[in-house]
């Protein structure tokens, strides 16, 4: 997950990283106030989880309320990259004598961490790499040993800074580390990190990734999402535990696993082709289990996709049996009653297929079509979704 630039200032805070004040502002007025509030030079910055802000008027200086408040008129609702600004931040306003460069993110491919540093800012770092990659140190850190006051020193150093700034960028580099691990990050950047005419070092922008898989270990996480940008289909999904991820074609997909589910997506890809193009509508994978509730909230996210024709369920039973599936099915329908409104096509295989299969067809529900196999299956729900 990434957080927006003035989250990410929070977190800097919390962990005694310097920066400055800055307030949030979702209107020019509110914008106008806030200069008000920092008084002096502020800069008016768009809240958009994309790079390149400043380069597209997203970070415009304002020098009085007035000027804040213009500001704010323009960036709000600006187009960034794609990003619609629906927040700026107000910061107060640096007199900035030079622009460094830090972060530190997961090296996968190394199985560690990785930091890179420049006394060289103030322009892209793909660029800066690409330049003048002898600018940019990249130096590993051991996850074990993190960075500490001496690690802190020989990163700056590599980076370029000569003993005095080193000295004095060192602590700001081991407290940066300290968000990284201390809150589960996978990035930690700070473009540009400054120098103040006034001789202080300050993070200026700040460019933070947790790792949504270490969200049991921080409530405080969830209070970052943007649910406003969320897609309510998927939000609905994690709300039910349901590993769902919202696709843009017309027929609904539930599977058991997440290869078959895979397979299922391609299967039904191609059976499309058939039929006028049509897709899988969405990824959703229901696990081991596929208890009745799990098939009916799993359904129900499905029907909710105005853009879904026909569903198709494909479940092998391995340790979970067809009979618990085919029930799954016949109770997730009476469950959802008028709202399951699209037919179904489901494909069943393995454990306890036959019980299963008889089951569904006793039930005889009118928008349950039962198929021999998956590649029958597929091309069903295909046709249907196009003639739908
Ligand atoms: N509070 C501030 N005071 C003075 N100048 C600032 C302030 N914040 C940003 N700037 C100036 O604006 C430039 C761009 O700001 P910033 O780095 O936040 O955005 P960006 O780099 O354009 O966007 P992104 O980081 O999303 O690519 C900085 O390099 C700095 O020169
Ligand atoms: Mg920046």
């Amino acid at each position: 997950m990434d957080l927006f630039e003035y989250q990410a200032r929070d977190l800097f805070e919390s962990y005694g990283v310097p920066v400055l004040p800055g307030i949030v502002a979702d209107t020019p007025e509110e914008a106008r106030a806030a200069a008000e509030r920092l008084g002096g030079v502020v800069v008016v910055k768009a809240q958009v989880k994309v790079g390149g802000r400043g380069k597209a008027g997203g970070v415009k200086v304002a020098k009085t309320p007035d000027e804040a408040e213009e500001a704010a008129k323009a960036i709000l609702g600006l187009d960034i990259k794609g990003h619609v600004v629906q927040r700026v931040m107000v910061a107060a306003g640096a007199r900035i004598a030079e622009e460094f460069y830090f972060s530190v993110l997961l090296d996968r491919a190394e199985r560690s961490y990785l930091s890179l540093a420049s006394v060289e800012g103030g322009m892209e770092i793909e660029q800066l790499a690409v330049e003048k990659p002898e600018a940019l140190a990249r130096v590993h850190v051991d996850p074990l040993a993190g960075i500490d006051a001496e690690q802190a020193l020989a990163i700056a150093k590599a980076g370029g800074f000569d003993d005095e700034r080193a000295a004095q960028v060192a602590p700001v580099i081991a407290a940066l580390y300290e968000v990284y691990t201390g809150e589960d990050a996978t990035l930690v950047e700070v473009n540009p990190l400054v120098l103040t005419e006034e001789g202080a070092i300050i993070a200026l922008d700040g460019k933070v990734s947790l790792d949504e898989n270490a969200a049991f270990r921080h409530p405080g996480h969830a209070e970052l999402e943007d649910a406003a940008a969320a897609d309510p289909l998927e939000a609905k999904a994690k709300e039910n535990d349901l590993n769902y991820v919202k696709l843009d074609g017309e027929v609904g997909i539930i599977g058991n696993g997440a290869g078959l589910v895979m397979s299922t997506l391609d299967v039904v890809a191609y059976a499309g082709e058939a039929h006028g193009g049509v897709k899988p509508a969405n990824f959703l994978d229901i696990g081991g289990g596929a208890s009745a509730t799990v098939m009916a909230n799993g359904l129900d996210v499905i029907l909710g996709d105005a853009q879904v024709k026909s569903v198709f369920v494909n479940v092998f039973g391995g340790i979970t049996s067809c009979v618990a599936v085919a029930e799954g099915i016949v109770k997730a329908l009476e469950i959802l009653g008028d709202a399951a409104t699209k037919p179904l096509v489901v494909r069943l295989d393995g454990n306890q297929v036959e019980e299963g299969r008889a089951i569904l067809q006793a039930a005889n529900h009118p928008l349950v079509t039962v198929a021999a196999g998956m590649d029958e299956g597929a091309d069903e729900a295909a046709r249907l979704a196009a003639a739908a």
